[in-house]
């Protein structure tokens, strides 16, 4: 392993853009598919990893959402949470916020609860015996309709207490921001934090980050490297102190590239950019890979890869109290370098 592979790797690192389902590996796919009596469309493991070549992000939602079919009891989160875990507390996450689309699951039959209860139960395993604490984030599909997302929302309320904050994810073409800017309104008004995706390079990119930041006031922007096309959009996410969740692995797979480069003109401009892996099973990539692609195309010293780890703890929802361990360590770790 090269000496700034290693750096990385033992890089104290916080997760801010993780979508659970995103981390169904083809291995444990094919366990639950088997366990459930579910059938896949693939005959092997290898013939499914083939299929994902995705060039844009509709082909890839087609295959992430219809991987989901496997998942139906709450022992089957369970074991999709735990395994998440395991593998992001090995490349030293310290803490991660945590997607979920409960939509994904209800319109198939599969209870909100089924699958909020085996998520907290790994959540619970995770903190206690993988020393990595994590916090959830529900996310409303933005190509279902808004009565849906309200009533998402409904059903999420009796597990406020493990629910963080809010998001925006699925299809963007023609489902902009502002069509759920009331649930968002609502959602807030709840005691939820707010944040959106706004993909790399989709029709109409910088007016959804406009929208996201002057209309429905986020605190976070999922993706969003598109802003630093526009210098009054950009100077005012870097006025609010908004931080960026970028996922360079994503990026290749559904546009030209990493982003690489806007990610390393985020840093040089202050803005809080991070570095996160988005549905690792997927783009072949957690924590580490996306660090050591970012650092490798656009020549990112430690220094940077520090600042990154210090941007994702400084916009992590959790108070200043509960984030001081996490800086000491991260803090130790660069004082060692
Ligand atoms: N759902 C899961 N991953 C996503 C992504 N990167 N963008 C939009 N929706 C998603
Ligand atoms: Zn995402």
């Amino acid at each position: 392993m090269s000496e700034m592979l290693e750096f990385i790797q033992g890089l104290p690192k916080a997760e801010l853009h993780l979508h659970i389902e995103g981390t169904l590996e083809p291995e444990l796919k094919f366990r639950l598919a088997e366990r459930n009596g579910v059938d896949l469309p693939a005959a092997s493991v290898e013939e499914m990893k083939a299929a994902y070549d995705f060039d844009d992000l509709p082909s890839f939602l087609a295959v992430y959402y219809e991987g989901m079919s496997v998942l139906l009891t709450e022992n089957d989160f369970f074991d999709l949470t735990h395994a998440y875990l395991a593998k992001a507390a090995s490349q030293n996450v310290m803490y991660a916020e945590i997607f979920f689309d409960p939509q994904a699951h209800t319109s198939r039959g599969v209870a909100f609860d089924t699958v909020i209860q085996g998520i907290r139960r790994a959540q619970e395993v995770g903190r206690s015996e993988l020393g990595i604490d994590t916090q959830l984030i529900m996310c409303f599909l933005r190509d279902m309709s808004v009565e849906s997302a309200a009533e998402a929302l409904g059903q999420s309320l009796p597990h406020k207490d493990w629910i963080v904050g809010v998001g925006l994810d699925s299809d963007e073409r023609g489902n902009p921001p502002l069509k759920f800017a009331e649930v968002f309104a609502r959602a807030r008004e709840h005691g939820y934090r707010l944040t959106i995706h706004c993909d790399v390079d989709q029709e109409d990119s910088v007016a959804h980050i406009w929208q996201c930041v002057s209309d429905i006031g986020v605190e976070r922007i999922d993706h969003g490297t598109n802003s630093l096309e526009d210098t009054a959009l950009i100077a005012d996410i870097h006025e609010r102190d908004l931080a960026l969740t970028s996922c360079p692995i994503s990026n290749s797979f559904v546009s030209d590239g990493t982003k690489a480069s806007s990610i390393k003109a985020l840093l040089d401009l202050g803005v809080k950019v991070t570095i996160n892996s988005d549905d690792p099973a997927y783009f072949r990539g957690y924590m580490t890979e996306n660090f050591a692609v970012a650092q490798h195309e656009a020549g990112l010293t430690s220094a940077e890869l520090v600042q990154v780890s210090r941007n994702a703890l400084d916009s992590a929802w959790l108070s200043d109290e509960e984030r001081a361990p996490y800086v000491a360590r991260l803090e130790a770790y660069a004082d060692l370098y």
